[in-house]
């Protein structure tokens, strides 16, 4: 079609409640579908790596240098308007010059599977923490939030793929904030119990309040210089049912479908043994070799999978649709 990848963050800062399996079979099963597909681990545990078989050796290899790339083109921009006005010029240190030599593409990497590219994590990713907010205090103005998003589409990462999926931490960090800034489509995983349930409310406020102060800050900025207000804008967010047990979740499932309405997708993906044996070396159900188990545990199992991308295959082509109908008009 002509049209930019769409962005998709699987986000939930509740732990184990599935992100990242989903975020994986999406993929692969977008991939199996014919779509050109770009991985981006935003987790410094890099689980998403490891199913895909890549090896990062630090930070560099992650989307840390991006991120320094963005604020360094910042800060450079930033030294400009200084010497203009006589000042002296803030130094950039050995990481920020390093960062500005490399593009996005530097960091993609080809995975076992052929239509699916990696942009991996590994623990010195963590480091982004720390980093993010000491050089927000450098450079006040200096917009964070933008960075994954105007690094992906500065180097055309966004128009050689069709979808980027985006796993995130189970944390509204700084990485998070990025990833979440940067999508397009927000996919929120929760298991149907109690817990997860509370927990993913709390999560939509932090979601909530953060987005609102982004742009409250910005805004006061904003007005007073006439320029457009900031507003954080997704195509779709839907929270998806994950690892459901039929016989003794259905009616707390009802009860968050009742709460929950049309942001909960209709299809629950059911708990399946697939997932935990899958061994070492298969990660996923579409990696299984069906004669290593049970007929009925395999089909069950790669049903409720075909399933979650057909439900979120016909939002993405909602999504595109109407992407498509906006541009003609
Ligand atoms: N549909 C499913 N059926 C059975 N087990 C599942 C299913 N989905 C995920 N699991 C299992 O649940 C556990 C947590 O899943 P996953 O790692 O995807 O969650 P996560 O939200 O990414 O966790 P983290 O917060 O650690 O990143 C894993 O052991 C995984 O194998
Ligand atoms: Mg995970």
């Amino acid at each position: 079609m002509g049209l930019p990848a769409k962005i998709v963050a699987v986000a939930n800062f509740k732990g184990g409640v599935g992100k990242t399996s989903t975020c994986a079979h999406l993929a692969m099963s977008a991939a199996l579908d014919g779509y050109k597909v770009l991985v981006i681990n935003l987790d410094s545990q890099g689980s998403m790596t490891s199913i895909f078989g890549g090896r990062v050796a630090d930070e560099w290899g992650t989307v840390f240098p991006l991120l320094a790339q963005h604020f360094a083109t910042h800060l450079q921009a930033d030294n400009r308007l200084r010497a203009a006005r006589g000042e002296t010029p803030a130094s950039l240190d050995e990481t920020l010059t390093e960062a500005l030599k490399l593009r996005a593409c530097n960091l993609i990497r080809k995975t076992h599977w052929p239509n699916i590219d990696l942009i991996g994590a590994q623990l010195n990713l963590y480091w982004a923490e720390f980093q993010i907010p000491v050089w927000r205090m450098q450079g006040r103005s200096w917009k964070l939030w933008d960075a994954l998003s105007d690094m992906l589409t500065a180097d055309g990462v966004l128009d050689a793929y069709d979808i980027v999926f985006l796993d995130t931490p189970s944390a509204l960090g700084y990485l998070t904030i990025n990833g979440l800034a940067a999508a397009d489509i927000v996919l929120v995983p929760l298991g149907a119990s109690f817990l997860e349930f509370d927990s993913t409310g709390r999560f939509f406020d932090m979601l909530h309040s953060t987005f609102r102060s982004i742009e409250a800050g910005e805004n006061i900025a904003a007005r007073a210089l006439g320029r457009d207000e900031l507003a954080f804008e997704w195509d779709a967010v839907r929270t998806v049912l994950t690892r459901f047990d039929g016989a003794q979740q259905s009616e707390m499932a009802a009860l968050m479908q009742a709460y929950l309405g049309r942001t909960m997708t209709t299809q629950r993906q059911d708990f399946t043994a697939l997932i935990g044996q899958a061994g070492e070396q298969v990660n996923g159900i579409y990696e299984a070799d069906y004669r290593d188990f049970n007929r009925e545990t395999y089909i069950r199992g790669r049903e409720t999978f075909d399933a979650t991308y057909a439900a979120f295959k016909r939002l993405l082509l909602g999504v595109w649709r109407r992407d498509e109908l906006a541009a003609v008009k």
